[in-house]
């Protein structure tokens, strides 16, 4: 996709390198349109470097490309991070007078606004009325967040952070499939007490899961994400119409998930649940001078995946199960270890992972077989992709077999 990035001159210009980093990232090409005051902030090197294209600001340069026209004509998509109050007075005026306000006022394409600016000026009727005026024209716009501004103060003015902006802007132009659909999906490693500083954890960052609700929410669906330990930057960066649920152990997993399955069309277990337990939980921090070693004896966690299987009548009619399998191989092949868990787990599909050699937990990228159930006769072996492309290819395999 062709993306406008603009940029106008306030302080956070500089988040607009990571929101120009992150659609480049994705496969995307950025041209960056700074107002002449945003490149007072961020050089032209800069965004030069970042998107690989040049960068202008005025009309008067590249004039052989007609670029005040060319580049609004030509885009798929327009994103201004950050939107100054007079950034976006001048486009609610019709004004176009540097190449940004009047790439804004030749494209046909979706237009994102994300204002930043200190809560007074935020709050001001007549940035308030321009803002009614251009959401009423069409132009979609992405609220300030509450936080630290500039100065020493804080309040709502902060641009929100570059992920969401670049969640927000991409669904204007996703497919909206899932449209009507709910989908729940767990993510990240449960934790399960040993005593009051300690746990039996995993590797599981929760990337693969939130990337899948970023995926699903971004086509549409109404999504609930049951996260246990994810890095909470991910967290943060989740459109806030995702619904999440924080929880920690396995057991508060399973309850989250039984509250909240009924009613919703696809349910994907990416959560890495640990499977065993400390039969007891010390109430205070085990002492290493308290004996020789120490022996943890481990019960059997309940199988939310198992059990969803099991209990399908409570779930809504033709609902959608998905699991995931890490599988490392033993004297079987990681194949033949996920057609088993099918057996034992009958979903309608199964996204296994080979993470033989500690692959995949925490990296951007993975290589997952789909495997559709019940028999397992039905496998697509996939490239190695990053996890959002992966949560998108499965989000389409899934759509076909959706009632
Ligand atoms: N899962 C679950 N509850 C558990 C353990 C796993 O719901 N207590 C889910 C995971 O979210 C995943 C799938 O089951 O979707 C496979 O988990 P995995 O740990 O790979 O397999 P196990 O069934 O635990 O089998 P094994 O440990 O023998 O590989």
């Amino acid at each position: 996709m062709r993306i406008i990035v603009g940029v106008s001159g306030g302080i956070a210009a500089y988040k607009a390198c990571e929101v120009v980093r992150r659609l480049k990232e994705l496969g995307h090409s950025v041209r960056v349109i700074p107002t002449p005051s945003a490149l007072k902030f961020v050089g032209a090197a800069t965004f030069e470097a970042l998107s690989g294209e040049p960068v202008t600001t005025i009309v008067w340069e590249r004039v052989d490309e007609v670029a005040h026209v060319a580049l609004g004509q030509g885009a798929d998509l327009i994103v201004v991070a950050p939107a100054t109050a007079n950034t976006i007075s001048r486009f609610a005026q019709g004004s176009a007078d540097d190449l940004l306000t009047s790439t804004l006022l030749v494209t046909r394409a979706p237009i994102l606004l994300a204002p930043a600016m200190h809560t007074e000026m935020w709050e001001n009727a007549s940035v308030q009325e321009n803002i009614a005026t251009l959401k009423r024209r069409g132009v979609h716009v992405i609220d300030p967040a509450v936080g630290r501004l500039t100065g020493s103060d804080s309040g709502v003015g902060r641009l929100p952070e570059p992920l969401q902006i670049v969640e927000r802007a991409l669904s204007l132009v996703m497919p909206q499939d899932y449209a009507g659909k709910r989908v729940m999906i767990t993510a990240g490693g449960t934790r399960e007490k040993i005593d009051p500083v300690r746990y039996v954890g995993n590797n599981s960052s929760g990337k693969q899961g939130v990337a899948l609700a970023r995926a699903a929410s971004a086509r549409g669906a109404v999504v609930t994400l049951i996260a246990a330990h994810v890095e909470s930057t991910l967290l943060a960066a989740l459109d806030p119409k995702i619904q999440i649920q924080r929880v920690s152990t396995a057991e508060e997993m399973n309850e989250s998930v039984w509250n909240s399955v009924a009613g919703n069309d696809v349910v994907i277990m990416a959560a890495a649940v640990a499977d065993f337990r400390p039969k007891s939980v010390s109430a205070s921090k085990i002492k290493k001078d308290s004996g020789v070693g120490l022996t943890i004896d481990l019960e059997a966690n309940v199988d939310i995946l198992a059990s969803l299987c099991a209990g399908r009548e409570a779930l809504k009619k033709g609902a959608y199960l998905v699991g995931f399998a890490a599988e490392t191989g033993d004297e079987r092949t990681p194949m033949e270890l996920a057609i088993a868990k099918l057996r034992r787990k009958p979903v309608d599909l199964l996204v296994m992972n080979d993470v033989s050699g500690g692959q995949v937990f925490g990296e951007e990228e993975n290589q997952a077989t789909l495997i559709f159930g019940p028999d397992g006769k039905e496998s697509i072996g996939l490239e190695r992709m990053s996890k959002d492309t992966l949560s998108h290819v499965v989000l389409d395999h899934l759509k076909e077999r959706l009632i």
